[in-house]
């Protein structure tokens, strides 16, 4: 029996490592090579934001994009999680736009001969300062300096042997021939991997990427997840999606309305150059009476723009106060029930939100701004709280009658 075990132990091993090499020829060597980053500003709406403009900028400068992992906060922890790209969106959907493999995968299958140990080289625009910084040190990008940059490297064991500081070349590749100024300034020779300490993107996203949200499509856990709970939670019937962003750190934030001209995601609803508007502080932050009176609002609206989707719920997404009672005990004569997933899961909340018959979004906020963008990517319909503002839509509204 032991004889036996011990045979099967061998033979395992014998076909393990006979396996491997030919998973490793799945992936043949880009001769244009790759470029990477850390997704280290924010949470996972900035992520994303930042996602969609480095997915553009590797395909300027036609390299691979290494797909990070997304990097998650957990209360009470003091470093990151990575979470691999594949667990929340399909990699396949992305090949049709561009070139792109997993980190886990690439590390295994190609670091070794594309990226070896003494060629990672960390990019930064300029020095970054280190708290632990010695006198007369080296300029440097300090890549794995803190939360979550060392987390971040440390989950594929990547070290880096010297900094580049890449300015004045930026990120601009659809207003600029910037693209190929990268191309001359690094070489795939000498530069197989422009990976980059924060993301090669702005924060938010440039108009012009937006529309690459398509290509980022849900997993098959995700999207089943959202038909289940769709399905077999809520009510028969359409339903609106609501996202309410009301926690004490939002609070905080929207307290710099008032010397901005955008803030965050804003320009998703103002325009990029404030076409539709300057920023207020209803837009950032608002009442539970308004969130009410435009809730009601919008539903009578759907009742009467899609009269075959009778509204029978309400799903909320917040990241503190879902104001289920509130909500309930205003839509009740209206028979619509208001419900919010049992256990904490922003992602699922996403993928949810993306399948309302309409949605009502904060307008500064960059998870809004995700299903935002997810929606109109299939042409469903979302507006925003308290926008525009609402003496202006009175306005609109008697200057319309008038016109009448
Ligand atoms: C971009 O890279 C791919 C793959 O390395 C290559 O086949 C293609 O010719 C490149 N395109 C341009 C315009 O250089
Ligand atoms: C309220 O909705 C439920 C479930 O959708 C339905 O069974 C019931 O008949 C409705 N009641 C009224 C008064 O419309």
């Amino acid at each position: 029996m032991q004889w036996l075990e011990i045979n099967l132990k061998c033979l395992l091993i014998f076909l393990i490592g006979h396996i491997k090499p030919g998973i490793g020829n799945t992936y043949e060597r880009d001769p244009n090579g790759y470029l990477t980053y850390c997704p280290c500003m924010g949470r996972f709406g900035n992520q994303a934001d930042h996602f969609l403009g480095s997915l553009a900028f590797a395909r300027a400068l036609n390299r691979t994009l290494i797909l990070p992992p997304w990097v998650e906060y957990r209360k009470g922890e003091l470093r990151s999680h990575q979470v691999s790209f594949e667990t929340y969106f399909d990699v396949e959907p992305l090949q049709k736009y561009h070139r792109v493999i997993l980190m886990s995968e690439f590390m295994d299958q190609l670091a070794e001969e594309v990226w070896p140990v003494e060629k990672r080289v960390s990019f930064c625009y300029m020095e970054r300062k280190s708290l632990q910084q010695e006198k007369n040190q080296d300029k440097q990008c300090h890549a794995k300096d803190g939360n979550p940059f060392g987390p971040f490297w440390d989950t594929y064991n990547i070290d880096f042997v010297a900094s580049e500081f890449y300015g004045p070349l930026h990120f601009d590749v659809h207003h600029s021939a910037v693209a190929s100024k990268w191309q001359a300034k690094y070489d795939v020779e000498s530069w197989p991997v422009l990976a980059f300490t924060g993301a090669p993107a702005s924060f938010p996203v440039q108009l012009e990427n937006c529309e690459l949200q398509k290509h980022l499509q849900w997993s098959s856990k995700y999207r089943e997840g959202a038909r289940d709970y769709i399905k077999n939670i809520l009510p028969r019937g359409a339903f609106v999606g609501l996202h309410l962003r009301n926690g004490i750190d939002w609070v905080r934030a929207c307290e710099h309305v008032k010397d901005s001209q955008h803030l965050f995601a804003s320009p998703q609803c103002l325009g990029y150059r404030n076409e539709r508007g300057s920023l207020y502080p209803e837009l950032c932050m608002q009442t539970k009476e308004s969130i009410v009176r435009q809730l009601k609002r919008v539903i009578k609206n759907v009742r009467q723009t899609q009269p075959k989707n009778e509204i029978k719920s309400v799903f909320v997404a917040s990241d503190a106060n879902h104001l289920i009672k509130e909500l309930s005990s205003a839509l009740n004569r209206m028979n619509i029930t208001v419900h919010k997933l049992d256990k904490d899961d922003p992602y699922l909340d996403l993928a949810i939100l993306g399948q309302s018959n309409h949605f009502i979004g904060n307008c500064v906020s960059s998870f809004s701004a995700f299903v935002k963008r997810e929606r109109d990517s299939h042409g469903f319909p979302s507006s925003f709280w308290s926008f525009p503002k609402e003496k202006e839509r009175q306005q609109q509204q008697t200057r319309l009658h008038e016109e009448l």
